[in-house]
C-alpha cells in the first residue's frame, strides 16, 4: 500500500508524514523542491508540480490526499490554478489507477460558498467545485472541511458539527493531520464528508470507525 501526499511539505503535509512514517508506513510524498526531511523520516519524495503534468506520481499509489494549497500571499489566479484545477487533475490522474481511497482537505464554507466566510468566498467556490469533483469521479473518497487552521499544540478532541459562531471554527493542523492519517485507515470513513473543528468527542467518536 503506497499513499500520495500532495502538499506533503506543507504545514499539514510535514505532520502527516511524520505520523505515517512513526506508524511504519513509506508515503509518496509530493513535493516542489527537493525535501531531504521528508525522505529522513522514511518517505518516498518525488517531485512534481501542480500545474505541470504530475501524473507519474501517482504510480503504484492506492491512497491519494490532497492538502496542497497556495496560500493567502498568492492571487486568485493561483487559487484557481493549484487550489481548484490542481485538485481536480489529482482526481483525474487518481482515476487512472486502482485508486481505494482519495482524502481531500476542504475546507470549511465549501459546502455553500454563498453563506461562507465573504472574504474567502472565492476561495470556497474553488473548494466545492473541487469536492464535487471528487463526488461525481466515483472515486472512494473522504472529504475533511476544516474550520480555520492554527498552529496550536494538537488536543484529540473533534467535533464534526460547525459551530454557527465563525470565530469558534478552528482547529489545529496537528488534529487535522491526525484525523486525516485515521481517515486513512478507516474504511468507515469513505463516502463521508466532515466538516472539523476542534471540540469535545475523541477521533472515533467524531468520525466513525
Ligand atoms: N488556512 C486555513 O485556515 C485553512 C482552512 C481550511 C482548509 N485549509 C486547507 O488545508 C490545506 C493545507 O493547509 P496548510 O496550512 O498545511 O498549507 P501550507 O502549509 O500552505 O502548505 C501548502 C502546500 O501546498 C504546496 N503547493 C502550493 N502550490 C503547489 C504547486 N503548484 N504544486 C505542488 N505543491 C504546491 C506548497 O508547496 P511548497 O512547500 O513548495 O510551497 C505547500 O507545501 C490546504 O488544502 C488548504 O486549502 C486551510
Amino acid at each position: 500500500m503506497t499513499t500520495l501526499i500532495i502538499g506533503a511539505n506543507g504545514q499539514i503535509g510535514q505532520t502527516l508524514i511524520k505520523q505515517l512514517c512513526a506508524r511504519g508506513e513509506r508515503p509518496r510524498a509530493m513535493v516542489r523542491a527537493p525535501a531531504p526531511h521528508l525522505a529522513k523520516l522514511g518517505a518516498e519524495v518525488v517531485i512534481a508540480d501542480l500545474e505541470q503534468d504530475f501524473s507519474g506520481a501517482f504510480k503504484s499509489c492506492d491512497k491519494i490526499v490532497f492538502t496542497a494549497g497556495s496560500g493567502a500571499s498568492t492571487g486568485a489566479d493561483k487559487t484557481i490554478l493549484v487550489d481548484m484545477w490542481g485538485a481536480m487533475r489529482a482526481v483525474n490522474y487518481a482515476k487512472q489507477h486502482p485508486v481505494k481511497q482519495f482524502v481531500m482537505i476542504s475546507s470549511r464554507g465549501a459546502e455553500d460558498p454563498d453563506n461562507g466566510p465573504a472574504a474567502i468566498k472565492h476561495y470556497s467556490v474553488c473548494k466545492k467545485l473541487a469536492d464535487d469533483h471528487l463526488l461525481q469521479s466515483g472515486l472512494p473518497y473522504t472529504i475533511l472541511r476544516p474550520g480555520r487552521l492554527t498552529n496550536e499544540p494538537a488536543t484529540g478532541l473533534f467535533s464534526t458539527t460547525m459551530p454557527s459562531d465563525k470565530e469558534a471554527q478552528m482547529i489545529t493542523r496537528e488534529d487535522v493531520a491526525s484525523a486525516t492519517a485515521y481517515c486513512l485507515q478507516t474504511p468507515g470513513t469513505i463516502g463521508n464528508i466532515y466538516p472539523l473543528v476542534n471540540g469535545r468527542e475523541p477521533m472515533e467518536a467524531a468520525l466513525g470507525h
